[in-house]
């Protein structure tokens, strides 16, 4: 199927690792030249290596924290300074912790609206005017299954990606005349960085082991696994592309059966 991305310039926020470096992977593999965003200058670099050295595109990765809209606005003017042209934004960037909820300090909470769901919200409106000039965009977000289906011990990031859902289908239709469609993905458990700092904290939490504490989770996932980063990268690979030309205000959910209800 010709998915129609080589040459399109795409985005990726939260490209250093995890679910964000396996889309910018995915998307250099269809032709996209990418812009690679994370803090990590380093890891950025290196994913940069990986991709030229392997893929007939080009990258340029920012070094930046999307948490400051003036950072935003300066991704968005890098990248149409080197590819002319922004086609596609993926918003992969979070970090949200999780615990008991009565011994959650103020701060996880903060960060986890201030990266995820804010975050998200400036990638968005930096990318947006130009979006609109040119009356065409791909929008997709990676949120998370717990924004449905919450799960008590991660109610920050459950509940910012509850809010996220909201955004994602009130723009979809906010932006359709624009020419500008958005969707998103929840994923389940999937085996990141993000996952293992989680299983830690909630085991030193609780004190009990992390291979106990994951297969609590896993034995509700009929699949009866974790998902593996590129499981979600391939499908933003079709939600950016021509495949997915009636879709807008969607979202897909990838998380080996876990949520319980029609969804
Ligand atoms: N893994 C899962 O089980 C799972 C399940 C459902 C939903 N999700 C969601 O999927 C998204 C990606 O998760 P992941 O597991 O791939 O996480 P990850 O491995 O921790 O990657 C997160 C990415 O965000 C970047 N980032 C963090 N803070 C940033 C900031 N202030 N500015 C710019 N970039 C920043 C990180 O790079 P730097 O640290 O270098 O900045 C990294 O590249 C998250 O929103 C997460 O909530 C994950």
């Amino acid at each position: 199927m010709e998915l129609n991305l080589k040459h399109k310039t795409a985005i990726v926020a939260g490209a250093s690792k995890g679910i964000g470096a396996s889309t910018a992977i995915e998307l250099a593999k269809e032709g996209c030249n990418i812009v690679l965003v994370a803090r990590n200058k380093e890891k950025l670099q290196q994913l940069e290596e990986k991709i030229s050295s392997q893929y007939q595109v080009k990258t340029l990765s920012i070094a930046t924290d999307i948490k400051d809209f003036k950072n935003c606005k300066l991704i968005n003017q890098m990248s149409i300074a080197s590819f002319s042209k922004v086609d596609i934004l993926v918003n992969s960037a979070g970090a949200s912790q999780g615990g008991i909820f009565w011994e959650i300090d103020d701060h996880i909470w903060e960060e986890s609206f201030e990266l995820k769901v804010l975050g998200t919200i400036k990638m968005i409106k930096a990318v947006l005017p130009d979006m609109i000039k040119h009356k065409s965009g791909r929008i997709v977000n990676i949120i998370g299954n717990t924004g449905k289906q919450p799960s008590p011990r991660l109610l920050p990031g459950s509940s910012a990606n509850a809010a996220l859902l909201t955004i994602n289908k009130g723009l979809g239709e906010e932006l359709a005349p624009h020419g500008i469609v958005v969707n998103a993905i929840n994923p389940g458990p999937t085996k990141t960085e993000r996952w293992i700092t989680l299983m830690e904290k909630l085991s030193k939490d609780t004190k009990r082991k992390i291979e106990d504490i994951e297969n609590d989770f896993i034995k509700d996932i009929p699949l009866n696994k974790l998902a593996n980063p590129e499981d979600i990268a391939k499908i933003v690979i079709f939600l950016a592309s021509n495949a997915a030309a009636n879709m807008t205000g969607t979202c897909i959910t990838a998380d080996g059966g876990w949520t319980k209800g029609i969804v």
